[in-house]
């Protein structure tokens, strides 16, 4: 019998099961960064620093003891709240979705950011009657920095070519404008960190119907806690911090509707209330 003395190198496939389940699914450089060797030299820099200045020893600092690690520079951690308040300060003042864009994408304050390789802000027409928001950008939109993309995003514009429309007749966004490790889901602290821009992003576009697709923008963009599948399907409202009530209508997934497909005639009906709604405002 083989035995396992712990010193074999990891099997490569157990390794990516592993990254895989941790959500490390994307390499973001060529290369591989050392990133112990990084926190040793940065743990190391001080007392270096120290001993080239000449420093003595602190009063009381045993000499014969060894010497305490170096606590790395301190980092502020900043509670969600007021993550979630500079995001509301942040996004008020935009004027334009372009100073919306570029106020995001000056804001450290959503983890998710450190871990995306793009903000992904916006497709479509932001000039169009109608806006669709998502919950969040997968993979395929973390790369090319765009929502709705990958295999949703096909189904996406075939359903709106279904109803005579297009990106070009559309404004696209998502409640969170960066990939979550893995697709995980968003955390309530993420999603209301980030809750101000798309509201601002809606407020700043005017649309005069919203789809919202899946429940996480559902329940977000019209205040509920009911399940998608009892929201969908009836008109609900948006208002706006201005006061500006818009109407939503709330559907299923693109990306549910690929792994549910008897579903896609309950988003088929959505759809066409949609396209009867903007008919009715005279934007088609
Ligand atoms: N799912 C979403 O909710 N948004 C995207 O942009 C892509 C997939």
């Amino acid at each position: 019998m083989a035995s396992i003395s712990g010193n074999e190198p990891p099997d490569l496939r157990d390794l990516l099961a592993f990254y895989a389940a941790a959500g490390v699914d994307d390499a973001l450089v060529d290369d591989p960064i050392d990133r112990f060797a990084e926190s040793a030299q940065r743990q190391a820099a001080p007392a270096q620093q120290a001993a080239s200045a000449g420093e003595a020893p602190r009063a009381g600092a045993d000499r014969s003891a060894p010497a305490a690690p170096p606590r790395p520079a301190a980092v502020a951690a900043v509670p969600d709240e007021v993550q979630a308040a500079a995001a509301r300060e942040l996004a008020s003042k935009a004027t334009s979705l372009d100073e919306l864009k570029q106020i995001m994408a000056g804001f450290d304050g959503c983890n998710l950011k450190a871990t995306a390789k793009s903000m992904v802000f916006a497709d479509g027409n932001p000039e169009a009657d109608l806006m669709l928001v998502g919950e969040a950008p997968g993979r395929d939109e973390d790369l090319e920095g765009l929502p709705f993309v990958g295999r949703s995003g096909q189904l996406l514009d075939r359903i709106l070519a279904a109803i005579g429309l297009d990106r070009k007749s559309a404004y696209i966004a998502n409640v969170i404008p960066w990939r979550p490790p893995g697709n995980r889901t968003p955390t309530p602290h993420e999603t209301e960190i980030c809750r101000p821009f798309v509201e601002r992003q809606i407020a700043l576009a005017k649309p005069k119907v919203l789809v919202t697709l899946g429940g996480p923008s559902a329940k977000l963009l019209v205040g509920s806690q009911d399940g998608i599948l009892r929201l969908r399907g009836s008109w609900k409202s948006h208002v706006t911090a201005d006061g500006t009530v818009i109407p939503v209508m709330p559907t299923l997934h693109p990306a549910y509707l690929l792994r549910n497909p008897a579903h896609k005639k309950l988003a088929w009906r959505d759809f066409l209330e949609v396209k009867a709604k903007l008919r009715e405002l005279g934007s088609i």
